[in-house]
C-alpha cells in the first residue's frame, strides 16, 4: 500500500523511510528484515579470502544484517540506505559497530565513493525500484567497484517470457542480471539459489 501510494505520487523510493518509520513506531513489520546474513553472501564472502585492509560497501543496508556480516569478518566496510530510520535504527542496534553506516541514494551517490570499494554486495535492492530506473541503478552499482574489486548481485528471478510484477519487487531475466557487465566487470559466476525464493546469485570482477 506504502509502494503503490508513492509510485502512484511519482517518487518511487518515498515508501521505505515510510515503511521504517512505521517499523519504528510499532505499527507494522520490515518484511525483508532477516536475523542473519544472506546465505549468498555468506558464501561468496567466504571464496574472498582475508580482508587484508579491504573497503567494502553494502547497498540499500536496511537493518543490517549483511553489513554487520560484512563488518565482523574484517572488510572496513561502509553501508547505506536511503532511508534515514533504517540508518538510526541499525546504529542504535549495533552501537559498537565496525561499519560505517550512511544515508545515501544509490540514483545519487556521493563522487567520492566512485570505484572505491574492493567488495560491493547488492541484494534485492535494485529490483525494489521500478525498471524504469533500472538502468541508472544497475550503472550506479557497477560504479562503486574498484580495479581488481569484487560485486556480489542477488535479485529475484523472472523467466524469460514471464510477465514483469505490477508491484515490487520487480525480478530480474537472465538478460537483466548480466547488465552488471559494464565499466569492465565481467560476470565469473552465475546461477539460481532457492533462499529463500528463487534467486540469481551473480559474481562480478572489474579486471
Ligand atoms: C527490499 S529492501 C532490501 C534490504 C536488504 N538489502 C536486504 O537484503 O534485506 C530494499 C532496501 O533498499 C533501500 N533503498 C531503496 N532505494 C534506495 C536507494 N535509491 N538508495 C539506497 N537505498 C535504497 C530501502 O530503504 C531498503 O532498505
Amino acid at each position: 500500500m506504502l509502494a503503490a501510494r508513492a509510485l502512484s505520487r511519482g517518487r518511487p523510493t518515498e515508501w521505505f523511510e515510510e515503511l521504517y518509520a512505521a517499523g519504528d513506531r510499532g505499527e507494522t513489520t520490515v518484511p525483508w528484515n532477516r536475523p542473519a546474513a544472506a546465505p549468498q553472501l555468506t558464501e561468496w564472502l567466504a571464496g574472498l579470502g582475508a580482508p587484508d585492509g579491504r573497503r567494502a560497501v553494502v547497498v540499500g543496508c536496511g537493518l543490517g544484517a549483511d553489513a554487520e556480516f560484512v563488518g565482523a569478518a574484517g572488510f572496513a566496510t561502509t553501508a547505506f540506505d536511503i532511508a534515514p530510520t533504517a540508518v538510526a535504527t541499525v546504529r542504535r542496534r549495533f552501537p559498537d559497530s565496525p561499519v560505517d553506516y550512511r544515508v545515501a541514494d544509490l540514483l545519487a551517490l556521493p563522487d567520492e565513493w566512485a570505484g572505491a570499494f574492493d567488495v560491493v554486495v547488492e541484494i534485492i535492492n535494485v529490483q525494489a525500484l521500478p525498471v524504469s530506473l533500472r538502468p541508472t541503478a544497475t550503472a550506479a552499482v557497477a560504479s562503486l567497484v574498484a580495479p581488481g574489486g569484487n560485486l556480489l548481485v542477488v535479485e529475484n528471478v523472472r523467466e524469460d517470457g514471464a510477465p514483469p510484477s505490477e508491484r515490487p519487487p520487480w525480478a530480474f531475466t537472465r538478460a537483466e542480471v548480466t547488465a552488471f557487465a559494464e565499466r569492465g566487470l565481467e560476470l565469473v559466476s552465475l546461477k539460481q539459489t532457492s533462499t529463500p525464493t528463487l534467486r540469481w546469485q551473480a559474481e562480478y570482477r572489474l579486471t
